[in-house]
């Protein structure tokens, strides 16, 4: 299998974790995508589905899935994403779409995160993948000194402009041995709005996607 066929598997694997009648949180990225594309199977059984991104929410739009948006939403079940790393712990680095500022809202309000990923995201420590910084363009050069006096190596991801309006900086070089702490530190930088750490609160449910089969972690 390669890794799209993994991703996909995990992503079908996911829709038992959707529970009937309800509004359902959706990730982003090429694994939220084949989620989706599962969901659509499912449609007419559920209420809708809140959107991490514009990209995700065009794509159910598209399937005619209904869309809420999140104000109008107290709680919902689930929230189901990808990841560009998780850990034992199921402490993530997200972002790699740079949507992680609505993922870490939307999936927030759920109860349950079900994280699905092929299985070359599952690492023993985070940090190998460059952690996605959210920063207000004004903050750039700010932040980038804040990084790295944390033993970082920001990257301005030129080009890219978050659905907020805003701007990435991808940290090269940290290992990550305490994802919780760093997540609240780098918050704390004036001009960041968040990073891709998802430690403070992690994934309740990892989905595996390897080639003997769908592993799942709970
Ligand atoms: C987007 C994300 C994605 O979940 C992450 O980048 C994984 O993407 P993919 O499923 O395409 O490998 O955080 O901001």
């Amino acid at each position: 299998m390669n890794q799209d066929e993994l991703k996909q598997a995990v992503a079908l694997a996911a829709l038992v974790y959707v529970p009937e009648g309800e509004i359902i949180g959706v990730g982003t990225g090429s694994t939220a995508n084949f989620f989706i594309d599962g969901l659509a199977g499912m449609r007419d059984r559920i209420r809708g589905a809140v959107a991490s991104s514009e990209a995700s929410a065009k794509r159910l739009a598209a399937h005619g899935i209904p869309l809420f948006d999140l104000n109008e939403v107290e709680s919902m079940p689930v929230y189901v994403d990808g990841a560009d790393e998780i850990d034992a712990g199921f402490c993530m680095i997200k972002g790699g779409g740079a949507a992680l500022t609505r993922e870490k809202i939307v999936s927030s309000v759920a109860r349950r995160f079900v994280c699905i990923a092929d299985a070359s995201k599952k690492v023993p420590v985070l940090g190998k993948f460059p952690l996605p910084v959210e920063v207000i363009p004004l903050a750039r050069a700010h932040v980038a000194r804040a990084l790295t006096a944390l033993g970082g190596r920001p990257v301005w991801r030129e080009g890219v402009v978050t659905d907020n309006g805003n701007i990435i900086l991808d940290v090269h070089g940290l290992a990550i041995a305490e994802p919780a702490r760093l997540e609240a530190e780098i918050n704390q930088i004036v001009g960041v709005v968040t990073n891709g750490l998802f430690a403070v609160r992690p994934a309740e449910v990892l989905l595996l996607g390897t080639p003997e089969g769908v592993q799942v972690f709970e």
